[in-house]
């Protein structure tokens, strides 16, 4: 057919790693994930933090409220895992469909990460009631170390605490979020299916050379950090090689427009508004588009154990320029850019 080079449709995606934020901000945001996604994985680093299953839930009412009318999305819950949180509140909330998986945090890694975990030897009753239950776990793969340089903390994080646990709870699954290097790759090309990654569009788009384009730019800034070409390449010829190992998940992380453009910039970048058509670049570009089904739609449910969406969604090779800044002084990834494929 002469317009399958200009029409994509798919099943209905899922975003598994996203941002969403509380109050005026959560208003601000959601329609926008929930246009596109059916479901998304919802991390849960407010301030205070989401602990516990009356928070979750909670929380995830206030989303629901969020969303625009009639809008056909889920919002699946995540518990922020501290020193002290206990196993039984974890597989309480999973077996009430409340958590849908729990979240490691290094204390310090990045925004409203305090409370994270000090030592991986304090979780380890949880790691081990998760790996029975079968509960995923998502981890931001960083040591926090001040003398291990900041572009090599993904890869010291696998060496020092990922492999090792992976060998220590061989049936626990993991999901190692927004990797950013050729050994985060690497490495989960090479463990066992319960081994996985999500891949943002970020980093298969800019390389740490964005941050300092012109002068500082503190909307290329997210962590894990952009790190250099090499690592930007491995990644995206990840998410773009068709293994299952590899999924959606944008970090959309959005913070307010002073918040970003100050003394001491917040880490993140707010893909949500045109995240498909972001991905769509990426695997037009590299002549993958029948693989961008899989990445979006079907890698990540069929790893969660959860059913793939019914219904699809369609891309359309039309230009559309990114806006400057969106209501609430939120600058969009790609600003001033020129998208080639628009969301129907
Ligand atoms: O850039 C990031 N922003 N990375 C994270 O890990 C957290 C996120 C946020 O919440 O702002
Ligand atoms: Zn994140």
């Amino acid at each position: 057919m002469a317009d399958s080079k200009n029409f994509l449709t798919i099943r209905r995606p899922d975003d598994w790693h996203l941002h969403l934020r509380d109050g005026d901000m959560l208003q601000a945001v959601v329609p926008y994930t929930a246009r596109q996604f059916g479901r998304a994985i919802v991390m849960p680093n407010l301030s205070p933090p989401i602990t516990s299953v009356a928070a979750a839930e909670s929380y995830r009412n206030r989303i629901r409220l969020a969303l625009p009318e009639g809008a056909d999305f889920e919002p699946l819950m995540t518990a922020y895992l501290t020193d002290e949180i206990a196993p039984d509140e974890i597989e309480r909330g999973h077996a009430k469909g409340v958590f849908t998986a729990a979240k490691l945090y290094p204390a310090g890694a990045t925004t409203n990460s305090a409370a994270g975990v000090t030592d991986i030897a304090n979780i380890r009753p949880v790691l081990e009631r998760m790996e029975r239950i079968g509960m995923v776990l998502c981890i931001h793969g960083e040591v926090t170390d001040g003398d291990v340089d900041i572009f090599d903390r993904e890869a010291v994080f696998i060496d020092r605490i990922l492999a090792p646990l992976t060998r220590d709870f061989p049936a626990l699954k993991i999901v190692l979020e927004h990797i950013t290097s050729a050994d985060a790759v690497q490495f989960v090309e090479s463990a066992g299916d319960r081994v996985a990654a999500t891949i943002t569009p970020h980093h298969c788009i800019i390389n740490r050379n964005a941050l300092f384009k012109g002068g500082i730019n503190p909307h290329a800034y997210c962590l894990p950090v952009a790190k250099r070409e090499r690592h930007r390449a491995a990644v995206r010829a990840a998410a773009t090689s068709g293994s299952a190992k590899f999924f959606l998940g944008t970090d959309s992380a959005p913070h307010a427009r002073h918040a970003k453009e100050s003394a001491c910039g917040c880490a993140g970048i707010f893909n949500a508004p045109y995240a498909l058509e972001s991905y769509a670049r990426v695997f037009d570009e590299d002549g993958a588009l029948d693989k961008l089904e899989a990445f979006a739609s079907e890698n990540g449910p069929r790893f969660y154990g959860l059913p793939l969406n019914e219904g699809t969604v369609t891309l359309r090779r039309e230009a559309q320029s990114v806006p400057d800044q969106l209501e609430g002084e939120l600058v969009p990834f790609l600003a001033g850019e020129t998208l080639e494929w628009r969301l129907d």
